[in-house]
């Protein structure tokens, strides 16, 4: 049985076979309706619970595609409608929930929400999003990159603006798959100083950049996100807005990265704030691609957790 619940917690081969896998498995669909059951049924019997303490859209729905492709079931829970919400401990909810499903899938707040549901649960759990990380829009995003681009070895990958949960899990990737990492953004909102530290003692280039317009020299990649956070302070939004300004991606910023540079955003984008819709819909972006990309990275990311 095998927990995902960071990038930097699993071992580099087992997140390559996974790239590996949910490309196989997306070539094997290609032209299939959405509802079209997979060849194989690997999920046939099981049963999911997606869990949601958080809003979502791309996660909540590619999910449970994906379960359903490959055969199984779903059961969506609101972290409010649940007695989790309500008072019951984390470690009996997992307890409870392994008598009945065969994989957990939560989004939640506090990442010890997710520590002890996985080591209470008899089942694997999914990290969907906590405060700190998102490993499944990581792997949804390193497949995008080497479609299009071929592999993400060695390349230079740039993150403008807040160095937030999805910033987070880019540094651990770094150091799993092997490519440079700068950020550029005010100092006030740079990644987690342990993250950063965890990836330069693992031999990866963590370059801090204040400057953007330096930052994404000979970038191969630039990805932004929300200047705010679904756990940031709304009463903070006006400040963070007037710091990240001079971090928005905008076709100034991407015309001084490599000329075939990629851009990416885990999406929801507020456009014209973190990144200008000339961006978004732009020639170097593959935003779409990454949302599809969730439901092929996690269906694999469910075979690997369940050892099919
Ligand atoms: N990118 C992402 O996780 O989107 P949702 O919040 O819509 O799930
Ligand atoms: N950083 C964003 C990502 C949303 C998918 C958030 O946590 O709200």
């Amino acid at each position: 049985m095998n927990h995902f619940l960071d990038i930097h917690k699993t071992d580099p081969a087992a997140l390559r076979g996974i790239i590996d896998s949910a490309a196989a498995m997306k070539s094997a669909r290609a032209g299939r309706s959405r509802g079209a059951l997979d060849d194989d049924l690997p999920l046939a019997g099981q049963m999911v619970a997606l869990i949601f303490e958080k809003p979502s859209t791309r996660t909540r729905v590619s999910f449970d595609v994906g379960v359903r492709q490959m055969g199984g079931q779903t059961m969506l829970l609101s972290g409010q409608e649940m007695q989790l919400g309500h008072g019951e401990t984390i470690a009996d909810t997992a307890r409870v929930l392994s008598r009945y499903v065969d994989l957990i899938m939560i989004r939640t707040f506090d990442e010890s929400v997710l520590i002890e549901m996985a080591e209470y649960a008899d089942v694997p759990v999914i990290n969907g999003l906590t405060d700190r990380t998102h490993p499944c829009q990581i792997m949804a995003d390193i497949l995008t990159y080497e479609e299009h681009r071929g592999p993400i070895k060695g390349r230079k990958v740039v993150w403008s603006g807040d160095g937030n949960n999805v910033c987070a899990s880019f540094l651990h990737a770094a150091r799993q798959f092997g490519f440079d990492m700068t950020f550029t953004g005010p100092a006030q909102l740079d990644p987690e100083a342990e993250f950063v530290g965890l990836a330069r003692n693992a031999g990866v280039r963590v370059t801090i950049e204040r400057d953007p317009h330096e930052a994404v020299k000979g970038a191969d990649l630039v990805v932004t996100d929300t200047w705010v956070s679904m756990h940031d302070s709304q009463s903070a939004k006006e400040r963070r807005h007037n710091m990240l300004r001079p971090y928005q991606v905008n076709e100034a910023l991407m015309a001084a990265a490599k000329p075939d540079a990629l851009f990416m955003h885990c999406l929801p984008a507020h456009r014209e704030e973190e990144a200008t819709s000339a961006v978004m819909d732009g020639p170097h972006s593959v935003v779409f691609d990454e949302a599809e990309n969730r439901l092929h990275a996690q269906k694999a990311i469910m075979r690997w957790c369940l050892g099919l």
